[in-house]
């Protein structure tokens, strides 16, 4: 059975039991900040889960392009995918678990429908939990229809509930149905069930009682109506009924891997490594094409959903290197792609052009992204080479992901043409540290407090103004502003100066600031010609183009600067200032971070 006979077998099923048929929505949920893609048949239907009236009624079947991306890292396996076509049926306050298991168990087994062998099926019920009953009403249906006890397992939150999507929403308990492939088990007869992943078990349909609402404080507040969602995976499926080994051995996927197998020259199934490397970026190039081909449909980028498509596009990129393709190639299996949802998305299939354009682009960006690595790496090289132990230290990894956006598993590949090894867990310690610090940075933009964030920010930047005089005094003038970031947690500063800062060096700069901000110079702001400010000796950036007339900042007898502002009234209100690091930033550009901390911290 091909993937449009299950789509239109299940729909005509539930159109049977009453139920009206529904389109499937864009992939990028509309009105919904909890999550990026739909993940999910239920989301685009969440607000009638949670009460309001369908206009077409209390039963409903569609089939709903999913994006995932938590499982990301097994995609190339058997079965996970990032994009997926969910089959669902739902009951908005009308029927619940009896008659939810039994046409499940109808469509799955009867010759009619998809007349799967029912020794095959294991079923899992949720165990209960805090308050939430053990559902031995859905075990006792699976019973009742012939699946024999130690074919039930009764399992905990982690596997048998499902939802909210998001942070909030409807969720509850559901009953899941595996397929039971037959392959071995390493385990043998202690393979523990359609939890091992051992390869054995295929989830194929998920049954959902939507009977909770999770708010925003953790709690499940019950729903006054009682709903069912349903996932039946398209891909899963069909590997099932075809009787084929993975996903990708369907006609929803072989078409794409020819593509790639031509490119690269070598049929797909002589080698796990490659075929692995072209299943994901075939699994990846789908999933773009779907992204950028939606009606809200979106481009690369460094945020949202523009960011998960960049990663799947370059991790593409990626492997199609390890496969020996060095160009641009993604717009031919993005042809095939297109050509296998001609008649199933035309909406999306339509956008062709606008597909093949993003995809390049962004190989294009990222290839030249990947050689000016390459070139930063070649300069290394010398050095790194003369390094006994062979081995590119986790820090010099990272400035390269950090700086020149160099994936790590592509500093790997050069480092071991040249035999040597990269310090992984060096470069996984440095990553983590900076993962810390962005995401203490994003949490703080989300928690508003935007008063107390401008104070903080205003503080660090008069403190700037007084590090930048500072440098000079003891660097030298040539001792100039390059670059400034300020958050509120710290500031950074850019400065040319061609060799790294003593210990002396940064402890005087450190002191002198210190010095000022104890003698509570007034900060004072006046416009001036350029000109005049320049005969002043202001600083002001150097290559920087200002107007002809100019705001300054001066800083008591101290400090006198070009700059927009804003600043504080007094340098005593900064209190004390720490300098946490300096270190290079570019060839002759050296960078502090300094905080400021309270007077009565260290
Ligand atoms: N929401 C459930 C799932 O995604 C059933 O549709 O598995």
């Amino acid at each position: 059975m091909k993937a449009s006979e299950l789509r239109q077998k299940f729909l005509e099923f539930f159109k049977q039991k009453g139920h009206a048929e529904i389109s499937g929505k864009s992939l990028i949920p509309e009105n919904d900040p909890t999550v990026l893609f739909n993940t999910a048949g239920m989301q685009p239907l969440v607000p009638y889960l949670l009460g309001e009236k369908h206009p077409l009624g209390t039963r409903l079947a569609d089939v709903q392009k999913c994006v995932r991306t938590g499982d990301i890292d097994s995609v190339g396996d058997h079965s996970h995918l990032t994009f997926f076509e969910m089959l669902g049926n739902w009951s908005l306050g009308d029927y619940f678990k009896e008659e939810a298991i039994t046409w499940s168990y109808e469509f799955l087994t009867s010759p009619e429908w998809l007349g799967i062998p029912r020794e095959k099926l294991w079923v899992t019920v949720f165990a209960g939990e805090e308050g939430i009953p053990r559902d031995e009403e859905s075990a006792a249906i699976w019973k009742r229809l012939g699946i024999p006890d130690n074919r039930i397992s009764y399992l905990d939150r982690e596997h048998n509930w499902w939802g909210p999507a998001g942070s909030t929403g409807p969720c509850g308990p559901d009953t899941e149905m595996f397929y039971d492939t037959g392959r071995p088990c390493p385990r043998g007869d202690d393979c523990e069930g359609p939890t091992c992943k051992c390869g054995r078990w295929l989830e194929i349909w998920n049954d959902v009682f939507m009977q909770y609402n999770k708010q925003a404080d953790g709690s499940y507040v019950p729903l006054a109506k009682k709903n069912v969602d349903t996932g039946m995976g398209v891909e899963r499926t069909i590997t099932v009924l075809q009787g084929k080994d993975s996903v990708y051995d369907t006609e929803l996927f072989q078409p794409i891997l020819k593509t790639l197998s031509d490119l690269v020259g070598v049929p797909y199934g002589q080698d796990p490594a490659r075929d692995s490397s072209m299943r994901i970026i075939a699994d990846h190039v789908k999933t773009a094409c779907f992204i950028i081909g939606d009606d809200l449909g979106v481009s690369p980028s460094n945020v949202g959903q523009g960011y998960v498509l960049r990663r799947l596009i370059r991790r593409a990129v990626r492997h199609g290197r390890k496969l020996g393709l060095h160009g641009p190639f993604l717009k031919i299996p993005a042809a095939a792609v297109l050509e296998i949802y001609t008649d199933v998305y035309p909406e999306v299939v339509q956008r062709r052009q606008k597909i093949q354009e993003e995809l390049t682009h962004e190989e294009e960006r990222f290839l030249k992204t990947l050689e000016h690595g390459e070139k930063e790496f070649e300069k290394m090289l010398p050095g790194l080479l003369k390094n006994p132990r062979k081995e590119l230290s986790g820090r010099l990894a990272f400035k390269l992901y950090d700086t020149y956006g160099f994936p790590i598993e592509i500093t790997e590949e050069l480092a071991m043409e040249h035999g040597m090894t990269v310090d992984r867990a060096g470069f996984d310690e440095a990553f983590a540290k900076h993962q810390e610090v962005s995401k203490a940075g994003a949490d703080k933009t989300f928690k508003g407090g935007l008063a107390d964030h401008s104070e903080m920010t205003t503080r660090l930047h008069t403190a700037t103004h007084l590090l930048h005089k500072a440098l000079q005094i003891v660097l030298g003038e040539h001792a100039r502003q390059r670059g400034s970031n300020i958050t509120p947690e710290r500031l950074r500063f850019d400065f040319s100066h061609p060799q790294k800062m003593s210990d002396d060096e940064i402890q005087r700069v450190e002191d002198i600031v210190n010095e000022q901000i104890r003698r509570g110079l007034e900060v004072s702001q006046s416009v001036l010609p350029l000109e005049e400010a320049k005969k002043l000796g202001a600083m002001a950036l150097f290559g920087d183009k200002y107007e002809d007339v100019v705001k300054v900042y001066r800083i008591g007898d101290f400090s006198l600067e070009v700059c927009g502002g804003p600043h504080v009234n007094n340098t005593r209100e900064l209190g004390k200032f720490k300098i946490q690091k300096e270190e290079a930033s570019s060839a002759g550009v050296r960078r502090i971070r300094a905080v400021l901390l309270d007077e009565n911290q260290g």
